[in-house]
């Protein structure tokens, strides 16, 4: 019994760190846009699938032929894609009029891979959208705003 526990938690620890490896993390602000960044090329795929939260559709390319068939409602009319790009591997995504309920897992799956490009998506609050007016110091605020978060997001990449 207790070997047993044990050894699932080994299990969990080799899953989580083979997800975490790829992630990467993108940063954004509510109202604004990213390009989820996607490289596969080999081979270049032919169906891309973008999910969220595991399983739910954002966008998929198949057969070279951007898809938002089965895209979930929240994302209507806010992603696209580069289909001049799809030829050199490159199947980023972008998002635009960003919310905070965006931050999110995004999967870019490669259909024929079992090895997921997993993009991290973080997106925060603008200064200007917290306080009607400005104080005078808000640069200088947001900038060490801005350092914190690369800190932050540096001790990810390590
Ligand atoms: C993929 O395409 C997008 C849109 O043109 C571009 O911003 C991005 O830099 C490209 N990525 C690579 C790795 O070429």
């Amino acid at each position: 019994m207790k070997l047993h526990s044990t050894r699932t938690q080994l299990w969990i620890f080799v899953i989580i760190q083979s997800v975490t490896c790829q992630t990467t993390v993108i940063p954004g602000f509510v109202g604004g846009q990213v390009v989820l960044p996607c490289v596969y090329k080999d081979p270049v795929p032919q169906k891309v699938f973008w999910r969220v939260d595991d399983v739910n559709p954002v966008f998929d390319i198949i057969d070279w032929k951007p898809s938002t068939a089965s895209q979930i409602s929240k994302y209507k009319d806010r992603v696209s894609s580069f289909p001049s790009e799809y030829s050199k591997g490159n199947f980023s995504l972008l998002l635009k009029d960003l919310r905070l309920d965006d931050a999110k897992l995004y999967e870019c799956k490669i259909i024929d891979s079992n090895q997921p490009v997993v993009v991290q998506l973080r997106v925060s609050v603008k200064d200007e959208q917290k306080t009607t007016t400005p104080p005078p110091s808000g640069a200088a605020a947001s900038s060490q705003r801005l350092s914190v978060f690369l800190l932050f997001a540096v001790s990810l990449l390590i």
